[in-house]
């Protein structure tokens, strides 16, 4: 499969874990305004690493436009979330919801782009970074979230992965930001605060450990990554707090 990253047994894990965050909403809110923006009229939209398309859903469901007004396309490696994110959306456009496992199968160009914590995972972000924004119409717009190397989240990844001197094997928001520079379009970026919290119980401590480890354990099984959450623990919840970055990047 052509990702580091297979959330293919880890469905229920990632539904665990979005569930217990104020991110959605946070970045839903932030997202709102650009969006209405660019959607007053007909749009033709690419959602890149769509997994179950709830937050997309959210979106289009707050946007409330005419379903003849929006086109969409989705992009996942994962099968089974491709057809959930279908079913999911296939109510806010008119015409059949396009899907596809690499934005190169699918035809043409877009108005709008957007991809949520997908970026971390591809195999080749220069080559992905370039090929979406390749694929915006002029005029277009890409939106890319992901979180960054300092944030409490992500400095989870940092801290198992350097107690074992291995790198971090995902991509992160500063190797977009650079991979986005060097395309020389234009882009701006924002940073979306939010907080994960979950009652701190050994079961809810296993759904996220292996969601955020799935794939890349190096050894480690979420049982020994249990007490990487320790300093994380307060009034008997886990609390971690994090932060999203949005790059806006235009045609
Ligand atoms: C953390 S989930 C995010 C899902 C959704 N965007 C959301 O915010 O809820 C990451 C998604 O990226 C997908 N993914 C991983 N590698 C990918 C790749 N190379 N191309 C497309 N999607 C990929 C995964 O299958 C998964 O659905």
């Amino acid at each position: 499969m052509n990702t580091r990253k297979s959330f293919e047994t880890i469905h229920g894990d990632y539904r665990f874990f979005g569930s217990h965050s104020t991110e959605g909403d946070a970045l839903r809110e932030t997202l709102l305004p650009i969006l209405r923006e660019r959607t007053q009229k007909h749009v033709r939209w690419m959602d890149f690493g769509c997994g179950s398309g709830g937050f997309l859903g959210e979106l289009l469901a707050a946007l409330d436009r005419p379903p003849a007004d929006i086109d969409l396309a989705l992009v996942d490696v994962d099968r089974g979330y491709l057809e959930e994110a279908r079913e999911a959306v296939a109510g806010f456009t008119a015409s059949e919801v396009a899907v596809a496992t690499a934005p190169e199968e699918l035809a043409g160009a877009f108005d709008l782009i957007t991809s949520k914590h997908a970026l971390y995972y591809v195999k080749d972000l220069r080559s992905t970074v370039r090929t979406l924004c390749g694929m915006l119409k002029p005029g277009g717009l890409a939106i890319f979230m992901l979180g960054g190397k300092t944030n409490h989240l992500s400095g989870l990844w940092e801290t198992a992965y350097a107690a074992r001197n291995l790198p971090v094997p995902y991509f992160r928001a500063e190797d977009v930001a650079r991979e986005i520079q060097a395309t020389g379009l234009t882009h701006e970026s924002l940073a979306v605060p939010s907080v994960v919290r979950f009652p701190d119980a050994r079961e809810n401590r296993l759904k996220f450990l292996r969601f955020f480890f799935a794939g890349n354990t190096a050894g480690m099984t979420p049982e020994s990554l249990l007490p990487l959450l320790d300093p994380l623990a307060k009034d008997g919840d886990v609390v971690i707090d994090s932060a999203c970055s949005v790059f806006l990047v235009s045609r």
